[in-house]
């Protein structure tokens, strides 16, 4: 029989870009099942609640592709979850140079902790080389136009928030 091969891709999504949807549309092709998995880690300050990135986030992957799943984890370890979930591949994106030690060191704990999980690593596509979430959160916040840097109900969700 067919191994099938699911991926998992882990981020924060606070929220999601164009950058997150580039690298979720492009794993979705390589991979037989993707679960996008928001990670809420409580000693951040979300501006948006877990609720509201799985929301926005399903949203935009319903149209991406049939075989993406958005799931939330929260007090485990990502290949904890990963196991759970049965995904053997963590999929993440590297924008710059500047990514990779951290990726580099993600990868080799996670390689640590099972051996079995393999990380697979996509180069953002060019044009949203420079995008992180936060220079969307304070462009939007200073009103400026973040239209062409995310999905059109993450732009509402923003206005919605920034709009006092
Ligand atoms: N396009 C646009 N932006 C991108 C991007 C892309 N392709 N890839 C990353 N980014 C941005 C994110 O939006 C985020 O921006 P921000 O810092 O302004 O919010 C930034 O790059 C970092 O994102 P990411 O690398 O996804 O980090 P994260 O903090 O969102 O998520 C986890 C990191 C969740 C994967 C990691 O902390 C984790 O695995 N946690 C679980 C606990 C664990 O297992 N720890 C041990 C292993 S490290």
């Amino acid at each position: 029989m067919e191994k099938k091969v699911c991926a998992i891709y882990p981020g924060s999504f606070d929220p999601p870009t164009l950058g997150h949807l580039d690298i979720i549309g492009r794993a979705a092709h390589l991979f037989d099942e993707l679960i996008v998995a928001i990670a809420v880690n409580s000693a951040k300050q979300p501006l948006f609640s877990v609720e509201e990135r799985l929301s926005l986030l399903g949203e935009c992957c319903a149209k991406l592709s049939p075989t993406v799943r958005v799931l939330s984890f929260e007090g485990t370890l990502l290949v904890g979850f990963a196991e759970q979930v049965g995904a053997q591949v963590i999929v993440r994106g590297l924008r710059a140079m500047s990514d990779f030690e951290y990726e580099y060191q993600m990868a080799s704990i996670n390689r640590q902790l099972n051996p079995e999980i393999e990380t697979c690593i996509l180069l953002t596509s060019s044009e949203f080389a420079f995008l992180s979430s936060s220079i969307v959160k304070e462009v939007a916040r200073l009103q400026g136009d973040v239209s062409q840097l995310v999905p059109p109900n993450v732009l509402s969700a923003l206005k919605e928030k920034f709009a006092s």
